[in-house]
């Protein structure tokens, strides 16, 4: 079986962009590949966190991903932080990896804007480290948002790099891309993507929120004065909502069109709530489950390093021999 790892930031709450993005497509992948997914909380201290939210958020994203369908039987589903070899493979892909490189990264040219005061090194080499994790695990195949590509392409340098400087030792990974339309936007500004980190609750529709708030949200959402529902560059909110509609209930979007002609944004943006609703439904269910079985939790997450463990470490014994480091007796 060809080999997936994806992850996401427990960098505050998970978003519906978070579950249409990226964790609803894994459920698809779990059959047929054999998938790593992780919580990158290592990442996701590249800005600055507060350690209880941290450990919370962290938790939190784990009982999602299982709530979601993903089965940690199935895959191999586990923290970050609880495999080491992936800060140590990222300390060697630092000493081959180009500071122009990672200036040009437009994650980090963005991020750094954003708090200035609080720029830290580790969020200039963070596409390295996520290099090292997608590296270590000989993978495939990366399932990523556009917003991801340029660091999976640092992923594929890096790897070509170090095995033509010693020789082959890294697979070279391919995008794994995901269909039209999987980009969710913010509900207030919806030029910008729907983020987890937006300090604006009214932006975002957490994975597990509940359905009053949810309406509450569709019914705040910015959309404009054309009043007409269709899919349009110029009406950037009613396509959002759209997309979203689109992807959660199978309906394409000429459908969307022709239900919703002569109808007004009231009524398109209630059912779009009601949706939306639904959809999250069996999610927020089995969260809430998994959140009183902390005990099952844990379970998973400790299986699930050392599976993972196993594997990434047979991939940086091979790193450490090639540059030169002494195997430790
Ligand atoms: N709005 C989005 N629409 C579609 N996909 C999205 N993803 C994130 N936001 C959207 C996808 O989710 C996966 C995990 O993302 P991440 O946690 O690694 O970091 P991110 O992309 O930076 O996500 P956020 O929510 O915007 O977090 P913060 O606010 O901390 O930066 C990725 O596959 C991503 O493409």
């Amino acid at each position: 079986k060809k080999i997936i790892f994806s992850g996401a930031q427990p960098s505050g709450k998970l978003t519906l962009g978070n579950y249409i993005g990226a964790v609803k497509n894994w459920v698809d992948l779990q059959d047929e590949y054999n998938c790593y997914y992780c919580v990158v909380d290592s990442h996701a201290i590249t800005v600055p966190q507060e350690a209880k939210n941290l450990r919370k958020n962290t938790i939190e994203a784990l009982a999602q991903y299982i709530a979601s369908g993903l089965d940690p039987e199935k895959n191999t589903m586990f923290i970050q932080s609880h495999v080491s070899a992936h800060a140590e493979l990222a300390w060697i892909l630092n000493t081959i990896t180009y500071m122009g490189e990672l200036n040009r990264m437009t994650q980090f040219k963005e991020k750094s804007q954003k708090s200035e005061a609080n720029l830290n090194a580790a969020l200039f080499t963070y596409p390295v480290l996520m290099a090292a994790d997608i590296l270590l695990y000989q993978t495939d195949m990366v399932p990523v948002g556009e917003d991801q590509k340029q660091h999976l392409e640092l992923a594929r340098n890096l790897a070509q790099r170090f095995n033509n400087r010693y020789s082959d030792t890294f697979k070279i990974p391919d995008p794994y891309i995901a269909k039209v339309g999987a980009r969710v936007m913010s509900l207030q500004e919806p030029t910008k993507k729907m983020s987890k980190s937006d300090q604006n609750e009214n932006a975002s529709i957490l994975m597990v929120e509940d359905p009053d708030s949810i309406v509450r949200k569709l019914k705040r959402a910015v959309t404009d004065s054309v009043g007409v529902v269709t899919y349009s560059d110029e009406q950037p909110g009613i396509k959002n909502l759209m997309n979203i509609y689109s992807k959660l209930s199978g309906k394409s979007i000429q459908e969307i069109e022709v239900m919703y002609e002569g109808k007004g944004y009231g009524q398109f943006k209630g059912d779009t709530a009601e949706v939306i609703v639904e959809a999250l439904r069996p999610v927020r269910e089995k969260y809430n489950d998994l959140l009183n079985n902390k005990d099952y939790l844990e379970k998973v997450y400790a299986e699930g390093a050392n599976k993972a463990e196993q594997n990434a470490r047979k991939t940086l014994r091979k790193v450490y021999k090639k540059v030169g480091l002494i195997p430790r007796k």
